[in-house]
């Protein structure tokens, strides 16, 4: 029996019977889960009548075929199974079960010395070394490659300090605590050199070496990748609930589309499908509102300046998600809070602000999500920057179609910030908190603006689009913004799927 809607259910056998069908059971449950089930199904009608004059009878295929059940067909279809096990799980009436880890304090501050930058550059190679040294092959300091024989190899842990193309061979200078060392990876070795195109500056690797004469030649390049491993599959601790992944919105902007945030808004509280009925967490990662004076120009761009205004704005637009929903809100590079990563939640006062209509968790950027069980890290992803710049044959025009290679450049370097020295902007913390120690389930990036899912090695890989149309900095890059996205992710499965409200 359908859960819920017994109007809606004798308005559909209704309408069907008057005109002169009738609907079995699975295509009920199916349009019921639609956005508007009346007329979806006077669109079956019609198209019957037309493509299969003789039929009169309605089933779950023919409401597929025109609902356009695309990326959410299997969703519908996995609930319409589980609702026929009994296994229904109502979002209203679960309570949360969550927790936030915040990557720094509100009072995190540096001095900004030389020390502190030398400091937090060496726990970052240390940290990495102990997750290359798991390959178990012994690794020596740069230092004792003077004392290796001619012919004979040797392994190293050291950090890319440049790369120069010369006509034969790449040139690495690396270093570690120890010392630097040129390394040449051959242009004849076809395979090393693909690899070593995809090293991205300052990026600590494994290298192989044989000495040839005074050269230094790789042999074998180990990134500190992801161990292959099996995610945790029993499905009976995880509940079926869904979590809902956004970012990017630009609140203030003119160019944010509150019409199609409205829409989501709309489907958030009036939806019909078995994801929304399953929806327990919504994470806001970062740029919820466009800011002030992030960028020459910003101004002619907004449609306040008052970035208080703009915060209240976000908080009657957060303030209409369902309340059974918990909200998670973390700051990106619009927010106004300290730029350099990891970045503090908001601020007190700003936090009052968008929480005025309803209670909302706010997390630093990054922060480490445990929902249900699951390991989420949401990272606004200002490091990807750096990692498109670096990554050969890819710019911001061909972004699109290079989206894995950019996520998996990013989880295999197992550094949220891999380079240094551009727009990225580092807290020189004595630990170096943006290495990735223990690969989450699945990582949350937005910044770049362009929606797309991709796993790897067991961790999911997300980036949730915007809710911005264009901007004229993005235009002059040649960067086409997917607009009007949220990713779905059944947290039970960790199957993430991307929704367009557009
Ligand atoms: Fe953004």
């Amino acid at each position: 029996m359908l859960a819920r809607g017994r109007a809606l259910y004798k308005e559909l056998v209704s309408i069907a019977v008057s005109e002169g069908y009738q609907l079995t059971e699975s295509a009920l449950r199916l349009l019921e889960r639609c956005e508007d089930p009346p007329a979806v199904l006077m669109n079956v009608i019609s198209k019957l009548r037309a493509e299969e004059p003789m039929a009169v009878v309605i089933d779950l295929q023919h409401v597929k075929h025109v609902a356009g059940v695309d990326v959410q067909e299997p969703l519908v279809e996995q609930h319409v199974k589980q609702e026929e096990k009994g296994e229904e799980i109502d979002a209203t009436q679960y309570a949360a079960n969550y927790r936030v880890i915040q990557l720094c304090g509100d009072d995190t501050r540096i001095e900004g010395t030389i020390d502190e930058f030398i400091q937090y550059f060496r726990s970052r190679y240390y940290k990495l070394r102990r997750i290359i040294e798991r390959r178990r092959d012994t690794f020596i300091p740069v230092s004792e490659l003077s004392n290796l024989q001619d012919g004979r190899e040797a392994s190293i842990v050291a950090m890319v300090m440049e790369r120069q193309e010369g006509s034969k061979a790449l040139i690495l200078t690396c270093d570690d605590p120890s010392g630097t060392v040129r390394v040449a990876v051959p242009k004849s070795n076809n395979g090393l050199y693909e690899q070593a195109e995809n090293i991205l500056n300052d990026q600590v690797i494994g290298l192989k070496l044989r000495r040839s004469n005074s050269i230094f030649i790789a042999q074998d390049i180990y990134f500190p990748d992801i161990e292959i491993r099996r995610r945790d599959k029993d499905l009976g601790n995880i509940p079926q609930l869904y979590a809902c992944l956004i970012s990017d919105i630009h609140v203030g902007s003119k160019k944010f589309r509150e019409d199609l945030f409205e829409r989501f808004l709309d489907w958030l509280n009036r939806g019909r499908d078995g994801v929304v009925r399953r929806l327990k967490y919504v994470v806001v990662n970062g740029d919820l509102i466009d800011g002030i004076g992030v960028y020459p120009g910003q101004d002619k761009e907004l449609a306040t300046t008052d970035v208080e205004e703009q915060l209240r704005m976000a908080a009657k637009l957060l303030g209409e998600i369902p309340h059974h929903i918990e909200v998670i809100v973390c700051p990106g590079n619009h927010e106004p809070v300290r730029k350099a990563l990891p970045q503090p939640a908001l601020q007190q006062r700003h936090r009052n602000i968008l929480a005025e209509h309803r209670a909302i968790t706010f997390g630093t950027n990054p922060a480490h999500l445990v929902v249900e069980g699951r390991r989420i890290t949401v990272y606004h992803g200002q490091g990807l920057e750096e990692i498109i710049q670096s990554l050969p044959n890819i710019s911001y025009s061909t972004l699109r179609e290079n989206m894995d290679r950019v996520m998996l450049a990013l989880i295999r370097a197992r550094h949220l910030a891999p380079s240094y020295g551009e727009n990225t902007q580092l807290m020189p913390l004595s630990d170096d908190p943006l290495v990735i120690e223990e690969p989450p389930d699945l990582l949350h990036t937005g910044h770049i603006h362009i929606a797309h899912t991709t796993s790897y090695r067991g961790v999911q890989l997300v980036n949730s689009g915007t809710w911005q149309d264009q901007t004229s900095f993005q235009k002059s890059l040649g960067l086409e913004p997917t607009i009007g996205t949220a990713v779905l992710l059944e947290l039970s499965t960790m199957r993430a799927t991307v929704r367009y409200f557009s």
